[in-house]
């Protein structure tokens, strides 16, 4: 884990209120894995706190990240332009480990898509992804040519204005077609997660299924105690340290 300065090489607005912000690192990092993640200054001293934000694309020393505007933090972001200085803290988290996995569903919803791109981007040479991705509407419809790099992909909007009326996780389950995977990745809202946890037991499907997490944090680095998640166990995880991608089973959703 680096805390470096990177410059900002690009910061454009991709869909409707979502951003791909490209930083050039100062010093190699090594490999970054898909669902680790940064913890990055906005860039405006008086926010002290830095926002944690999934790597979606690395390429030697640029990294991109993509952000939908929230509140005050992401709000400061969209001003930052070519040759600006950002602090960045990183690879942060576990990221998913798929070596044993050859057949890959992938369910992603807002703002998870973007971790689950740079686990397509890291794999699609030897694995199989099969993804069902839902967006709110077509305006937040983006990044389609990094998501294609499955072997198949089925889009849902929630208001049907693009691809199929739904949400990802129906459309995986309704897939009567659907490809046997022999493992789960995803990544979306927590409400879209839980859903997907009871339709898995109902479905009886037990193939193993990975999450990850989005949690308030502070540090991002497993100090503050800031983003605890409940285990099933009923232990506690640092969903930044421990995390931010854990088997489903293992915690409270
Ligand atoms: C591991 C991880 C990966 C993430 N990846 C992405 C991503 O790729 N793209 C993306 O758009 N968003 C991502 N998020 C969510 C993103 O961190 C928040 O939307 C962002 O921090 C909001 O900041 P804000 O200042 O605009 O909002 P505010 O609500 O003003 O933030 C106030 C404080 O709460 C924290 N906070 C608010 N919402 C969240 C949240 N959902 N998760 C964590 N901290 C939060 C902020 O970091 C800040 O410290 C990720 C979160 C986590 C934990
Ligand atoms: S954010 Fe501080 S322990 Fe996780």
């Amino acid at each position: 884990m680096k805390d470096l300065t990177a410059i900002v090489k690009g910061n454009e607005e991709i869909a409707e209120k979502i951003y791909m912000l490209t930083l050039e690192l100062t010093e190699d990092v090594g490999a970054v894995r898909g669902g680790q993640f940064v913890n990055l200054s906005v860039g405006d001293g008086s926010m002290l706190l830095r926002r944690p934000l999934g790597v979606c694309k690395t390429d030697g020393r640029l990294l991109s990240v993509c952000y939908q505007v929230k509140g005050r933090g992401t709000e400061r972001l969209t001003a930052a332009k070519e040759g600006d200085e950002l602090k960045v803290l990183l690879p942060l988290g576990n990221g998913f480990l798929l070596d044993k996995y050859k057949n890959i569903a992938v369910i992603g919803g807002g703002v998870g898509i973007f971790p689950l791109i740079a686990t397509i981007r890291e794999h699609c040479a030897d694995k199989n992804f099969y993804s069902y991705i839902g967006f709110r509407n077509k305006s937040a419809v983006c990044l389609l040519d990094e998501l294609g790099k499955s072997k198949s992909l089925t889009v849902t909007t929630d208001d049907g204005s693009y691809g199929i009326k739904g949400n990802a996780v129906s459309a995986y389950f309704e897939d009567v077609n659907k490809p046997a995977a022999d493992a789960i990745i995803a990544c979306g809202p927590p409400v879209m997660l839980k859903v997907l946890k009871r339709e898995l037991k109902e479905h009886g499907v037990n193939i193993p299924c990975f999450v990850s997490l989005e949690e308030r944090m502070g540090c991002g680095v497993g100090a503050c105690l800031v983003c605890v998640c409940k285990k099933t166990d009923g232990e506690n995880a640092r969903v930044c340290k421990d995390g931010p991608v854990f088997d489903i089973n293992e915690v409270e959703l």
